[in-house]
Protein backbone atom coordinates (compact mmCIF):
# COMPACT_ATOMS: atom_id res chain seq x y z
CA UNK A 1 0.00 0.00 0.00
CA UNK A 2 1.35 3.36 -0.57
CA UNK A 3 2.46 5.63 1.85
CA UNK A 4 -0.31 8.15 0.67
CA UNK A 5 -2.83 5.55 1.39
CA UNK A 6 -1.41 4.55 4.72
CA UNK A 7 -1.84 7.73 6.01
CA UNK A 8 -4.43 9.55 3.79
CA UNK A 9 -6.99 12.12 6.14
CA UNK A 10 -5.28 10.39 9.38
CA UNK A 11 -4.11 11.94 12.47
CA UNK A 12 -0.92 10.65 13.47
CA UNK A 13 0.17 10.29 16.73
CA UNK A 14 3.62 12.28 16.66
CA UNK A 15 6.92 10.78 17.47
CA UNK A 16 7.60 11.42 20.83
CA UNK A 17 10.61 10.58 23.49
CA UNK A 18 8.71 8.93 26.43
CA UNK A 19 5.48 9.98 25.74
CA UNK A 20 4.47 7.65 22.38
CA UNK A 21 5.42 4.48 24.02
CA UNK A 22 3.91 0.88 23.23
CA UNK A 23 1.28 1.23 25.79
CA UNK A 24 0.36 4.75 25.26
CA UNK A 25 0.12 3.69 21.47
CA UNK A 26 -2.14 0.87 22.45
CA UNK A 27 -4.56 3.13 24.15
CA UNK A 28 -4.20 6.11 21.49
CA UNK A 29 -5.36 2.51 19.08
CA UNK A 30 -8.19 1.82 21.33
CA UNK A 31 -9.32 5.62 20.82
CA UNK A 32 -9.05 5.52 17.59
CA UNK A 33 -5.72 6.05 16.25
CA UNK A 34 -4.65 4.64 12.96
CA UNK A 35 -1.01 6.18 12.11
CA UNK A 36 1.40 5.74 15.16
CA UNK A 37 5.17 6.57 15.72
CA UNK A 38 7.54 5.06 17.89
CA UNK A 39 10.07 7.28 19.96
CA UNK A 40 12.80 8.46 18.28
CA UNK A 41 15.62 5.60 18.71
CA UNK A 42 19.16 6.58 17.54
CA UNK A 43 21.06 4.64 14.78
CA UNK A 44 24.40 4.77 16.31
CA UNK A 45 22.66 2.90 19.79
CA UNK A 46 21.21 0.48 17.38
CA UNK A 47 24.35 -0.64 15.66
CA UNK A 48 25.48 -1.03 19.35
CA UNK A 49 22.95 -3.69 20.06
CA UNK A 50 21.73 -1.49 23.01
CA UNK A 51 18.68 -3.28 24.31
CA UNK A 52 17.05 -0.41 25.74
CA UNK A 53 16.90 1.35 21.96
CA UNK A 54 15.82 -2.10 20.46
CA UNK A 55 12.75 -1.81 22.60
CA UNK A 56 11.81 1.28 20.87
CA UNK A 57 11.44 -0.62 17.81
CA UNK A 58 8.44 -2.88 18.90
CA UNK A 59 5.53 -2.83 17.49
CA UNK A 60 2.14 -3.64 19.55
CA UNK A 61 -0.02 -6.41 18.31
CA UNK A 62 -2.99 -4.26 17.48
CA UNK A 63 -1.40 -1.09 15.95
CA UNK A 64 -2.64 -0.59 12.55
CA UNK A 65 0.57 1.29 11.02
CA UNK A 66 3.34 1.86 12.54
CA UNK A 67 6.74 4.08 12.16
CA UNK A 68 9.58 3.96 13.48
CA UNK A 69 11.85 7.18 13.59
CA UNK A 70 15.45 7.28 13.24
CA UNK A 71 18.18 10.02 14.30
CA UNK A 72 21.72 9.82 12.81
CA UNK A 73 23.27 11.16 10.15
CA UNK A 74 25.82 8.33 8.73
CA UNK A 75 23.57 6.99 5.31
CA UNK A 76 25.12 3.67 6.21
CA UNK A 77 24.14 3.80 9.97
CA UNK A 78 20.95 5.00 9.33
CA UNK A 79 19.73 1.80 6.04
CA UNK A 80 21.20 -0.40 8.39
CA UNK A 81 18.96 0.82 11.02
CA UNK A 82 15.96 1.18 8.40
CA UNK A 83 16.29 -2.56 7.39
CA UNK A 84 16.16 -3.58 11.29
CA UNK A 85 13.11 -1.46 11.29
CA UNK A 86 11.47 -2.88 8.56
CA UNK A 87 12.19 -6.37 9.63
CA UNK A 88 10.41 -5.68 12.76
CA UNK A 89 7.52 -4.56 11.21
CA UNK A 90 7.36 -0.87 11.07
CA UNK A 91 4.98 -0.05 8.29
CA UNK A 92 7.61 3.23 7.28
CA UNK A 93 10.87 4.56 8.86
CA UNK A 94 10.75 8.41 9.41
CA UNK A 95 14.45 10.70 9.60
CA UNK A 96 14.07 13.30 12.69
CA UNK A 97 15.24 16.18 11.23
CA UNK A 98 13.47 18.43 14.00
CA UNK A 99 15.02 17.54 17.73
CA UNK A 100 16.14 20.54 18.98
CA UNK A 101 17.96 18.94 22.20
CA UNK A 102 21.74 20.25 22.27
CA UNK A 103 23.44 16.83 23.26
CA UNK A 104 21.75 16.02 19.97
CA UNK A 105 22.13 18.98 17.62
CA UNK A 106 26.05 19.12 18.59
CA UNK A 107 26.30 14.92 17.38
CA UNK A 108 25.20 16.56 14.67
CA UNK A 109 21.82 15.39 14.65
CA UNK A 110 18.08 16.28 14.41
CA UNK A 111 17.22 19.93 13.87
CA UNK A 112 21.58 20.68 13.05
CA UNK A 113 20.73 17.80 10.18
CA UNK A 114 17.80 19.79 9.04
CA UNK A 115 20.53 22.62 8.30
CA UNK A 116 22.05 20.23 5.88
CA UNK A 117 19.95 19.70 2.72
CA UNK A 118 22.01 17.26 0.37
CA UNK A 119 23.09 15.21 3.41
CA UNK A 120 19.97 14.76 3.76
CA UNK A 121 19.42 13.46 0.52
CA UNK A 122 21.96 11.23 0.65
CA UNK A 123 20.57 9.99 4.12
CA UNK A 124 17.09 9.30 2.40
CA UNK A 125 18.76 7.93 -0.75
CA UNK A 126 20.92 5.13 1.09
CA UNK A 127 18.00 4.40 3.44
CA UNK A 128 15.37 3.99 0.08
CA UNK A 129 17.98 1.73 -1.37
CA UNK A 130 17.55 -0.91 1.86
CA UNK A 131 14.23 -0.70 2.70
CA UNK A 132 10.91 -1.59 0.82
CA UNK A 133 8.75 0.12 3.21
CA UNK A 134 7.95 4.33 3.09
CA UNK A 135 10.80 6.41 4.26
CA UNK A 136 9.97 9.93 5.71
CA UNK A 137 11.44 12.71 6.97
CA UNK A 138 10.32 15.50 9.94
CA UNK A 139 11.65 18.60 9.81
CA UNK A 140 10.90 22.07 11.45
CA UNK A 141 10.58 25.17 9.33
CA UNK A 142 14.06 25.88 9.83
CA UNK A 143 16.85 26.84 12.70
CA UNK A 144 15.69 29.97 13.92
CA UNK A 145 13.25 32.99 12.16
CA UNK A 146 16.04 34.34 9.92
CA UNK A 147 17.01 31.02 8.48
CA UNK A 148 14.31 28.95 6.93
CA UNK A 149 14.83 26.44 4.96
CA UNK A 150 11.42 24.23 4.84
CA UNK A 151 11.25 24.34 1.24
CA UNK A 152 14.89 23.14 0.44
CA UNK A 153 14.94 21.05 2.81
CA UNK A 154 12.02 19.07 2.08
CA UNK A 155 12.52 19.19 -1.73
CA UNK A 156 15.86 17.57 -1.14
CA UNK A 157 13.98 14.59 1.33
CA UNK A 158 11.80 14.16 -1.87
CA UNK A 159 14.82 14.49 -4.67
CA UNK A 160 16.28 11.58 -2.31
CA UNK A 161 13.31 9.69 -2.40
CA UNK A 162 11.56 10.58 0.29
CA UNK A 163 7.62 9.03 0.50
CA UNK A 164 6.35 12.00 2.65
CA UNK A 165 7.03 14.43 4.50
CA UNK A 166 6.26 15.37 8.51
CA UNK A 167 6.52 19.05 8.86
CA UNK A 168 6.43 20.88 12.55
CA UNK A 169 5.79 24.28 11.86
CA UNK A 170 7.76 26.11 13.70
CA UNK A 171 11.45 26.50 13.86
CA UNK A 172 14.39 25.08 16.16
CA UNK A 173 14.88 28.48 18.21
CA UNK A 174 11.11 28.89 18.80
CA UNK A 175 10.80 25.88 20.45
CA UNK A 176 6.86 26.21 21.55
CA UNK A 177 6.92 29.84 22.03
CA UNK A 178 4.50 30.72 19.14
CA UNK A 179 2.00 28.64 17.50
CA UNK A 180 2.66 26.65 14.65
CA UNK A 181 3.22 28.83 11.45
CA UNK A 182 0.21 26.76 9.20
CA UNK A 183 1.11 29.03 6.38
CA UNK A 184 4.66 28.31 6.11
CA UNK A 185 2.93 24.09 6.36
CA UNK A 186 0.48 24.92 3.56
CA UNK A 187 3.13 26.10 1.33
CA UNK A 188 4.96 22.59 1.54
CA UNK A 189 1.93 20.79 1.05
CA UNK A 190 1.27 22.66 -2.17
CA UNK A 191 5.02 22.67 -3.49
CA UNK A 192 5.58 18.45 -3.05
CA UNK A 193 4.77 15.55 -5.03
CA UNK A 194 4.14 13.37 -2.28
CA UNK A 195 1.74 13.58 0.49
CA UNK A 196 2.92 16.52 3.97
CA UNK A 197 1.61 15.70 7.24
CA UNK A 198 1.19 19.14 8.83
CA UNK A 199 1.60 19.53 12.55
CA UNK A 200 1.24 21.64 15.47
CA UNK A 201 -0.85 23.00 17.94
CA UNK A 202 -3.83 20.68 17.32
CA UNK A 203 -6.22 19.58 19.99
CA UNK A 204 -10.04 19.64 19.19
CA UNK A 205 -12.12 18.08 16.61
CA UNK A 206 -12.94 21.10 15.14
CA UNK A 207 -9.14 22.17 14.40
CA UNK A 208 -8.28 19.17 12.98
CA UNK A 209 -11.08 19.27 10.76
CA UNK A 210 -10.16 22.77 9.78
CA UNK A 211 -6.47 22.41 9.13
CA UNK A 212 -7.14 19.09 7.36
CA UNK A 213 -9.65 21.28 4.93
CA UNK A 214 -7.57 24.79 4.55
CA UNK A 215 -3.32 23.16 4.34
CA UNK A 216 -3.35 20.91 1.48
CA UNK A 217 -2.08 18.64 3.64
CA UNK A 218 -2.99 14.51 3.19
CA UNK A 219 -2.79 14.16 7.44
CA UNK A 220 -2.40 16.02 10.01
CA UNK A 221 -0.05 14.84 13.07
CA UNK A 222 -0.97 15.74 17.18
CA UNK A 223 1.94 15.63 19.92
CA UNK A 224 1.05 17.24 22.78
CA UNK A 225 -2.80 16.68 21.55
CA UNK A 226 -2.81 13.27 22.44
CA UNK A 227 -0.93 13.41 25.78
CA UNK A 228 -3.20 15.93 27.25
CA UNK A 229 -6.35 14.35 25.93
CA UNK A 230 -5.63 10.69 23.89
CA UNK A 231 -9.77 10.66 23.34
CA UNK A 232 -8.97 12.93 20.98
CA UNK A 233 -8.78 10.28 18.08
CA UNK A 234 -12.40 8.96 19.20
CA UNK A 235 -13.29 12.84 19.17
CA UNK A 236 -12.36 12.64 15.31
CA UNK A 237 -15.26 10.16 14.13
CA UNK A 238 -18.15 11.57 17.33
CA UNK A 239 -17.28 15.39 17.42
CA UNK A 240 -16.04 16.87 20.74
CA UNK A 241 -16.78 15.09 23.74
CA UNK A 242 -17.73 16.98 26.91
CA UNK A 243 -16.02 14.34 28.95
CA UNK A 244 -16.48 13.79 32.25
CA UNK A 245 -13.72 13.54 34.94
CA UNK A 246 -14.79 9.66 36.00
CA UNK A 247 -14.54 8.75 31.83
CA UNK A 248 -11.39 10.30 31.85
CA UNK A 249 -10.08 8.49 35.23
CA UNK A 250 -11.16 5.29 33.17
CA UNK A 251 -9.16 6.26 30.48
CA UNK A 252 -6.03 6.89 32.48
CA UNK A 253 -7.08 3.10 34.43
CA UNK A 254 -6.60 1.61 30.79
CA UNK A 255 -3.60 3.22 30.21
CA UNK A 256 -2.19 1.81 33.91
CA UNK A 257 -3.72 -1.49 33.11
CA UNK A 258 -1.83 -1.41 29.55
CA UNK A 259 1.84 -0.07 30.84
CA UNK A 260 1.43 -2.65 33.90
CA UNK A 261 0.75 -5.40 31.05
CA UNK A 262 3.74 -4.13 29.02
CA UNK A 263 6.08 -3.83 31.71
CA UNK A 264 5.29 -6.12 33.90
CA UNK A 265 3.00 -6.84 36.92
CA UNK A 266 6.19 -7.34 39.31
CA UNK A 267 8.34 -4.75 41.45
CA UNK A 268 10.34 -3.82 38.34
CA UNK A 269 7.66 -3.65 36.21
CA UNK A 270 5.87 -1.42 38.26
CA UNK A 271 8.70 1.03 38.98
CA UNK A 272 8.87 1.32 35.10
CA UNK A 273 5.17 1.87 34.74
CA UNK A 274 5.13 4.52 37.49
CA UNK A 275 7.55 6.52 35.92
CA UNK A 276 5.93 6.84 32.68
CA UNK A 277 2.69 7.41 34.68
CA UNK A 278 4.04 10.15 36.57
CA UNK A 279 5.08 11.65 33.29
CA UNK A 280 1.79 11.23 31.20
CA UNK A 281 -0.31 12.67 34.56
CA UNK A 282 2.02 16.06 33.99
CA UNK A 283 -0.30 16.28 30.58
CA UNK A 284 -3.14 14.78 31.86
CA UNK A 285 -3.59 17.98 33.82
CA UNK A 286 -3.13 20.39 31.55
CA UNK A 287 -7.15 19.44 29.66
CA UNK A 288 -9.25 22.14 29.91
CA UNK A 289 -12.94 20.99 28.42
CA UNK A 290 -14.54 24.22 26.61
CA UNK A 291 -15.30 27.14 28.36
CA UNK A 292 -19.32 28.19 28.72
CA UNK A 293 -19.02 31.05 26.96
CA UNK A 294 -17.98 28.73 23.83
CA UNK A 295 -14.19 29.81 23.62
CA UNK A 296 -11.73 26.74 23.34
CA UNK A 297 -8.84 26.82 25.01
CA UNK A 298 -5.59 26.65 23.41
CA UNK A 299 -2.72 24.33 23.27
CA UNK A 300 -0.37 27.53 23.55
CA UNK A 301 -1.93 28.82 26.94
CA UNK A 302 -2.35 26.73 30.33
CA UNK A 303 -5.33 27.63 31.13
CA UNK A 304 -6.65 26.81 34.46
CA UNK A 305 -10.22 25.75 35.02
CA UNK A 306 -11.92 27.76 36.70
CA UNK A 307 -15.14 26.18 38.28
CA UNK A 308 -14.43 21.96 37.93
CA UNK A 309 -17.63 20.16 38.09
CA UNK A 310 -16.80 17.69 40.42
CA UNK A 311 -13.88 17.19 43.42
CA UNK A 312 -12.52 14.56 40.98
CA UNK A 313 -12.03 17.14 38.23
CA UNK A 314 -10.40 19.30 40.69
CA UNK A 315 -8.36 16.86 41.28
CA UNK A 316 -7.37 16.17 37.91
CA UNK A 317 -6.67 19.65 36.88
CA UNK A 318 -4.07 20.17 39.37
CA UNK A 319 -0.57 20.13 38.31
CA UNK A 320 1.01 20.51 42.20
CA UNK A 321 3.51 17.54 43.16
CA UNK A 322 1.51 15.88 45.50
CA UNK A 323 -1.13 15.80 43.51
CA UNK A 324 0.51 14.13 40.57
CA UNK A 325 2.00 11.78 43.13
CA UNK A 326 -1.17 10.66 44.52
CA UNK A 327 -3.08 9.87 41.12
CA UNK A 328 -0.29 7.97 39.90
CA UNK A 329 -0.06 6.04 43.08
CA UNK A 330 -3.62 5.58 43.50
CA UNK A 331 -4.07 4.45 39.92
CA UNK A 332 -1.18 1.90 40.24
CA UNK A 333 -2.93 0.40 43.66
CA UNK A 334 -6.36 0.75 44.16
CA UNK A 335 -7.74 2.70 41.10
CA UNK A 336 -9.86 4.94 43.73
CA UNK A 337 -8.76 8.85 43.79
CA UNK A 338 -11.14 10.25 46.89
CA UNK A 339 -8.90 10.66 49.25
CA UNK A 340 -6.61 13.64 47.42
CA UNK A 341 -4.37 15.28 49.58
CA UNK A 342 -5.15 19.12 50.74
CA UNK A 343 -3.98 21.55 48.47
CA UNK A 344 -2.95 24.99 50.13
CA UNK A 345 0.29 23.70 51.89
CA UNK A 346 1.54 21.77 49.60
CA UNK A 347 1.00 23.74 46.05
CA UNK A 348 4.11 23.66 44.16
CA UNK A 349 2.29 25.02 41.03
CA UNK A 350 3.37 28.05 39.32
CA UNK A 351 0.12 28.41 37.97
CA UNK A 352 -2.09 29.47 40.93
CA UNK A 353 0.15 32.39 41.62
CA UNK A 354 1.11 33.48 37.90
CA UNK A 355 -1.84 33.63 36.55
CA UNK A 356 -1.74 31.73 33.04
CA UNK A 357 1.23 30.18 31.98
CA UNK A 358 2.79 29.95 28.40
CA UNK A 359 4.51 26.84 26.90
CA UNK A 360 7.68 29.06 26.85
CA UNK A 361 7.45 29.07 30.38
CA UNK A 362 7.87 25.19 30.83
CA UNK A 363 9.53 23.57 27.64
CA UNK A 364 8.74 19.94 27.35
CA UNK A 365 11.56 17.55 26.17
CA UNK A 366 11.10 17.15 22.78
CA UNK A 367 12.65 16.09 19.77
C1 LIG B 1 7.28 14.99 25.13
C2 LIG B 1 7.62 15.19 23.70
C3 LIG B 1 8.58 14.40 23.10
C4 LIG B 1 8.89 14.58 21.75
N1 LIG B 1 9.80 13.74 21.14
C5 LIG B 1 10.00 13.83 19.79
C6 LIG B 1 10.79 12.87 19.10
O1 LIG B 1 11.34 11.94 19.69
N2 LIG B 1 10.93 13.01 17.75
C7 LIG B 1 10.34 14.05 17.05
O2 LIG B 1 10.47 14.12 15.83
N3 LIG B 1 9.58 14.96 17.69
C8 LIG B 1 9.38 14.85 19.03
N4 LIG B 1 8.55 15.75 19.66
C9 LIG B 1 7.93 16.83 18.86
C10 LIG B 1 6.55 16.41 18.40
O3 LIG B 1 6.61 15.26 17.58
C11 LIG B 1 5.84 17.54 17.63
O4 LIG B 1 6.54 17.81 16.45
C12 LIG B 1 5.72 18.84 18.43
O5 LIG B 1 5.42 18.60 19.79
C13 LIG B 1 4.63 19.74 17.83
O6 LIG B 1 3.38 19.11 17.88
P1 LIG B 1 2.25 19.54 18.94
O7 LIG B 1 2.03 21.00 18.78
O8 LIG B 1 1.08 18.68 18.56
O9 LIG B 1 2.81 19.21 20.30
C14 LIG B 1 8.24 15.58 21.00
C15 LIG B 1 7.26 16.37 21.62
C16 LIG B 1 6.94 16.18 22.95
C17 LIG B 1 5.87 17.02 23.57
Amino acid sequence: MSFRHLVSGALVVAPMTKGSNLPFRRLCVELGARVLVSEMAVARRLKQRRGSEFALLRRAPDEPCFGVQLAGNKPEEMAWAAALAQSRGADFVDVNLGCPIDHFTRMGLGAALGRQPSKVRRIVETMKAAVTVAVTVKIRLGWKADQLNYLELARAAVEGGADGVFVHGRTREARYRYPANWDAIAEVAAALPVPVIGNGDLLFPHEVHERLASSGCAALMTARGALIKPWLFRELTSGYWNITAEERLEIYRRYTALALEHWGDDEHGRTRAREFLRWHAGFWCRYVPQRAAGHWPSMQVREVLDHPRSALEALLSRSDEAALEYVTDELLNTGDLSAPPPVSAVVTDSRTDRGRRTEEDEPVEAG
